[in-house]
């Protein structure tokens, strides 16, 4: 499986949820990316980029994607048109769109200093958002409402990926 959805929505907390539940590694793109360029997001961000971010982000989802594994990804991966259409084409997990509405989101995220791109105001950040909407449907499965109880996430989207 595959989460994807805006900062905030959840990914990680129910990505790691889910493979406790599955018994299947978690991975984080967002990790692995700090892992394996051994450095931040946030200095990646100042020094190459959000695009210098976009292609070691893909070159990582890429390397990723055949494994057996929950696999939760950055927000901003669907921006990118490789790692969305890879997400799209891909035979071997279900992706699903974790969505909560914007407000909530924004409470969530609005002070976090690891996030760069969560610190430009309320309006740039729902632009944001509403410009990525889209995107998130085009590479996804499902799309699950993640603004109540994480049991409830949790059972759907069991209950979506085993097909019935
Ligand atoms: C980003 C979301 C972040 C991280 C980077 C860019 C985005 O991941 O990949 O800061 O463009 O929305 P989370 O969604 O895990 O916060």
């Amino acid at each position: 499986m595959i989460l994807i959805g805006f900062m905030g929505s959840g990914k990680t907390t129910v990505a790691e949820a889910l493979a406790q539940e599955m018994k299947q590694p978690f991975i984080d793109t967002d990790e692995e990316v700090e892992k394996q360029y051994g450095t931040t997001i946030k200095s990646i961000f100042e020094r190459e980029g959000e695009s210098g971010f976009r292609q070691k982000e893909y070159v990582i989802l890429k390397s990723l994607i055949q494994e057996e594994a929950i696999i939760s990804t950055g927000g901003g991966i669907i921006t990118y048109d490789d790692s969305k259409k890879l997400l799209r084409d891909n035979t071997q997990h279900k992706v699903f769109f974790l969505n909560t509405p914007f407000d909530i989101l924004y409470e969530r995220i609005k002070d976090d200093p690891s996030r760069p791109l969560a610190a430009q105001g309320f309006q740039k950040v729902r632009t944001l958002y509403e410009g990525r909407l889209n995107a998130y449907h085009f590479a996804s499965d499902h799309t699950i409402d993640t603004s109540g109880p994480l049991i409830l996430t949790l059972d759907e989207i069991m209950r979506l990926n085993s097909g019935l």
